[in-house]
Order: C-alpha cells, then sequence, then structure tokens
C-alpha cells in the first residue's frame, strides 16, 4: 500500500506504484523570497530551534509490550531536522488499561532501554525530543484514583531525562488527568465547586512535582479545552483550559501546547482561527498551538503572534520532511488514517515517502 500526495487533507487509500505517489517531481515551487515565518528561528527556553515546526504527540500503537521498538526510532529520526522539536507519542507513567494498545511506557527500565535508543536517533539528527507522558485518566476503565499518581509522573520524568529526552510534556488533553480530575470532583462534591475552589489541583500538582525533579525550564504542558473527546460533558472546558493556563503560570514551565476548537473546519484543516487567543494571554510562557493546522494558516498563527510555535500532527505523522516541504511549498503526501493505529511495523508508519525518496522513484536513471 501506498500513500498518494494531496493538499486538500482528505483521507484516502491508494495502491502503490511510483507515479501514485508523487505528483511533487521537481519539489514544487521555488523556494519562497520572504523567509516563512514557521521557518524563522525561536529560543525556547534554554533550548535553540532552528524552526517553529512541531511534530505533535501521535500515538501509533506500534510499541508492543509498552517497549519502543528499532521502528520507532526510524520513525522519529525520519522527522528529526537539525534544532527542530519533536514530541514523543503519549507514553504511560503506570501500567494502565487503554483503549489503545501497544502504547508504550517509561516505567519499567525495558521501556526506558527502548527509548534511549529512540532518543539517540533523534539526537544525532541534531533534533530536540521531548516525551508526553500519560495517564489515561477518564480513558482508564478504572474510575479509582491512584493516589500516587503525583509520584508517578515523578518518576516518569526522571525515567524520560534517564532515556535522554530533552523534557517532558505532560498529556492534560483529551479526558486524560485533567478529565480524571474533574471526574473525582464531580463524584466527591460537585465540579464547579471543586475546580473553582482547587484549579484542577492534581493537575497543578503534578506539574510541580515534575518541575521540581527535572526543571520547570523541561517541562511542557498540554490540554484541549474545546475537546469533546471523553472529557465530562458537564464542564466547562474552555473555562477549565483558561483557568489551567492561569494557574500553570505559577509553576515556571516552559510551555503550553494548546489544541484548538474543532470548529470551521474545511476538509479536516482549520481555515481562520481565533479560539485560543484568551489562553494565549493567559499564559506567561511559550504557548504551542495545535490541531487543523495547515503552512498558511500556521504561518499567519505565528506572523500575528497567535502562537510562538505549530504542532503538527497528521501533516508530520504523513510527511517525514514536512519542513522541507514547507519550506518548499511542496505538495504534501496524504495520510492514510486505516493504518494509524494498526500494528504493522512499516506501513503507514516508516513507509511515507519524503520528496527525495519520491524524485528517485521517478527519476529516469533510476537503478
Ligand atoms: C493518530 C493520532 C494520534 C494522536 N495521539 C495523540 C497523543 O498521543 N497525544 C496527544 O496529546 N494528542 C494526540 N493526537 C492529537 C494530535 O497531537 C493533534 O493535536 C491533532 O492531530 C490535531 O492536529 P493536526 O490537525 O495537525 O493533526 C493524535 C492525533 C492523531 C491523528
Amino acid at each position: 500500500m501506498g500513500l498518494l500526495p494531496c493538499s486538500d487533507g482528505v483521507d484516502t487509500v491508494v495502491m502503490k506504484t511510483s507515479r501514485d505517489l508523487c505528483e511533487a517531481k521537481g519539489g514544487g515551487k521555488k523556494k519562497q523570497e520572504k523567509q516563512q515565518a514557521l521557518l524563522t528561528p525561536y529560543q525556547l527556553g534554554p533550548f535553540h530551534l532552528a524552526h517553529r515546526i512541531v511534530h505533535a504527540p501521535i500515538t501509533r500503537c506500534r510499541a508492543p509490550g509498552g517497549v519502543p521498538q528499532p521502528e520507532t526510532a526510524v520513525y522519529y529520526a525520519q522527522r528529526s531536522t537539525n534544532q527542530g522539536l519533536l514530541i514523543s507519542e503519549a507514553t504511560h507513567v503506570m501500567p494502565a488499561i487503554s483503549e489503545y494498545p501497544n502504547t508504550p511506557g517509561i516505567f519499567t527500565p525495558e521501556q526506558v532501554e527502548g527509548w534511549k535508543a529512540v532518543v539517540k536517533a533523534v539526537h544525532e539528527k541534531g533534533a530536540l525530543f521531548f516525551c508526553q507522558i500519560w495517564h489515561s485518566g477518564r480513558m482508564s476503565q478504572s474510575e479509582s484514583v491512584d493516589l500516587n499518581l503525583v509520584e508517578k509522573f515523578r518518576i516518569a520524568a526522571h525515567n524520560a531525562i534517564s532515556a535522554g529526552f530533552d523534557g517532558v510534556e505532560i498529556h492534560g488533553a483529551h479526558g486524560h488527568l485533567i478529565g480524571h480530575d474533574v471526574l473525582r470532583d464531580r463524584n466527591d462534591m460537585g465540579i464547579h465547586t471543586r475546580a473553582e475552589h482547587n484549579q484542577c489541583r492534581e493537575a497543578m500538582d503534578i506539574l510541580q512535582a515534575v518541575a521540581e525533579e527535572i526543571g520547570g525550564e523541561r517541562v511542557g504542558f498540554r490540554i484541549s479545552p474545546f475537546s469533546s473527546y471523553i472529557e465530562d460533558q458537564n464542564c466547562d472546558q474552555a473555562e477549565l483550559g483558561l483557568r489551567m493556563a492561569k494557574a500553570v503560570n505559577e509553576c515556571n514551565i516552559l510551555y503550553a501546547s494548546y489544541i484548538e476548537n474543532r470548529g470551521p473546519f474545511i476538509s479536516g484543516f482549520l481555515q481562520t482561527r481565533q479560539s485560543l487567543e484568551a489562553f494565549r494571554k493567559a499564559f506567561k510562557g511559550t504557548f504551542i498551538a495545535a490541531g487543523g493546522y495547515t503552512r498558511e494558516v500556521g504561518n499567519s498563527a505565528i506572523e500575528s503572534g497567535r502562537a510562538d510555535l505549530i504542532a503538527f500532527g497528521r501533516l508530520f505523522l504523513c510527511n517525514p520532511d514536512l519542513p522541507k516541504r514547507f519550506e518548499l511549498d511542496a505538495p504534501l503526501n496524504k495520510y492514510d488514517r486505516g493504518s494509524f493505529y494498526t500494528s504493522d511495523r512499516v506501513i503507514g508508519y516508516i513507509d511515507y515517502p519524503t520528496l527525495e525518496e519520491l524524485e528517485e522513484l521517478e527519476s529516469p536513471f533510476k537503478k
């Protein structure tokens, strides 16, 4: 199976031929005259970034037994650029029941060893790598609260640094962690009372513990204030997200990563965006925006100051050389949704071609 380049964001699976694979021969338009905002450098705390195109955390279900495999190293290395930033897929801080099978962890020595090889491959390309650490929260089938959750996150962050990661991102999006907290709030004393008074206390405790363990300049936080995925529908997610943005300032962490409202999308990608402005204003550190961004909308968000960095999920998943393609305004590979979460270690994982590979396929001089 091959994957056809496209620019309209519509999911299609296409059978492989070299002709199918690319209409990008020649690499698209010539280099832009003016430097695009996405390609300008950025100082992320202690880390110098050469561009603002971030690999978003993307679960791929290719870690049997929770251990990252050699192909995982290939996947991330393919997407690494010198001084580019990658965030790993959600990585468990403790054994968990998850809807997604074969998701990695970072709580056993074997898992840490597995990650070491992945981090090494990323660092060899000169990129920076943060591990997204995760407790499946509302997705976990148990509603019981693990009193040691804060400790589990602290240890996971410690392990991530031992594995060589440059930092960690606490996964508070899609109902994980924050939603879990709210769920407990509702059971205990009513979400509004609890949330107003304690301002997402569990999430804050975790952030503080992790920041103390590895340094706030190595810690990011992710939240999805508009998500209707597994969040508590009785809770005003946007209000919660705003409260978190303000509260998180106390921890002096490196960045907050906010996911857009999935509102006025056209073919899966947003055409305009205003929805994150309130959070951007409330949070004092680096602001990463994600969710339906294209090259054009990403550039405009950076230019207008609506975000410092843009995380790309699906486009990075299927375009290992996304920064290069943005630079050239080249056509993009199309993603195959059917292989997002399958266990095949190659197909839909590390077989998305780069522009260079596509050109080679098309070359009349190829061997
Ligand atoms: C296959 C897939 C897996 C994802 N896994 C995660 C994850 O592990 N952690 C997370 O915070 N978000 C996850 N997301 C959300 C993405 O990080 C991103 O916010 C979302 O895809 C919207 O960005 P995009 O329009 O650029 O794809 C996932 C998305 C996709 C498509």
